[in-house]
């Protein structure tokens, strides 16, 4: 079978909703057994739930993502329960809820607290990073090679006022992800990233709830529609497969052709 996970392991964090959601249902349906992490619970037992429907094997894990002990027992578990980790897609993140807006002016850089500067930074990149060299450390010792997903934004590459700690945090995930490729490759690891456009998740609902907003963010996509959830997961099934194998340190454009200049 093209783009066949069977007898592969993901441990895929975010997966409680959206983008995360939808890439564990498909590397289930493509074979994989799965574990489910994110910081809602009930969130990751429904997903896994249904994944065990499919026939897989699929764990339901309850961490914060910005906490090293927990990744440390994330990982732990996932190499325990689900005998290793083939695959990892780093979904979790916080959003950037002000865009398009002329509301929350504490996001514009001059006037932003610290502290809500440093929680961006402690979930979107601490957290990937952590996650990412958790379980890059798991793969190392486990001698099977791997593939690391890291679920960046176009935000990493096109700006906008009050998206200033969400666009540092995604282009850190950036290169991270290829700083990670060049290191790993000898182990057989591959890390790529995804920079997704505007997709259909909870983290887009102020943007799809206005139609002012809506208007003027379709009008920016040359394919004039968002992304469904669905578009960035098998863009994450095709890097996680055989077919993907010769890619690493990339990133993708999932978009509907937003970043054509
Ligand atoms: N939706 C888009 O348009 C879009 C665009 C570009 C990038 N992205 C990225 O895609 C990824 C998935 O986002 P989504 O659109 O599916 O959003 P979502 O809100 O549906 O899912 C994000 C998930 O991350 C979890 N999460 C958040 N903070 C966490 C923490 N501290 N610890 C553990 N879990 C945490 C949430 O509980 C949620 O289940 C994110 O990295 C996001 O930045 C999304």
């Amino acid at each position: 079978m093209v783009l066949d996970l069977t007898a592969k392991t993901a441990l895929i964090t975010g997966a409680a909703s959206g983008i995360g959601r939808e890439t564990a249902r498909l590397f289930a349906q493509q074979g994989a057994d799965v574990m489910a992490a994110d910081r809602n619970l009930e969130g990751v037992e429904s997903v896994a739930a249904e994944l065990r429907k499919l026939g897989r094997t699929a764990i339901a894990h309850q961490v914060e993502i910005s906490d090293e002990a927990q990744i440390e027992a994330m990982v732990q578990r996932a190499v325990v329960e689900l005998g290793g980790i083939d695959i990892l897609v780093a979904a979790a993140a916080i959003p950037f809820s002000t865009y398009g807006t002329d509301q929350g002016n504490r996001w514009l850089l001059v006037d932003q607290p610290l502290e809500d500067w440093r929680r961006m930074m402690s979930v979107n990149l601490d957290g990937t990073f952590l996650t990412d060299r958790h379980v890059a450390r798991a793969m190392i010792k486990a001698n099977k090679g791997g593939r690391i997903i890291n679920i960046a934004s176009g935000a990493a590459i096109v700006v906008s006022a009050r998206g200033g700690a969400y666009s540092v945090s995604k282009a850190g995930v950036w290169v991270l992800t290829k700083t990670l490729a060049v290191e790993l490759a000898r182990y057989g690891i591959t890390a790529n990233a995804i920079a997704p456009g505007f997709i259909e998740t909870p983290m887009t609902d102020h943007i799809r709830g206005s139609e002012r907003l809506s208007r003027a963010v379709l009008d920016t996509i040359p394919l004039g529609r968002y992304g469904k959830p669905y578009d960035i997961a098998a863009t994450a099934l095709f890097l996680a497969s055989e077919e993907g194998a010769y890619y690493t340190g990339q990133l993708m454009h999932p978009n509907g052709g937003v970043l054509i200049p």
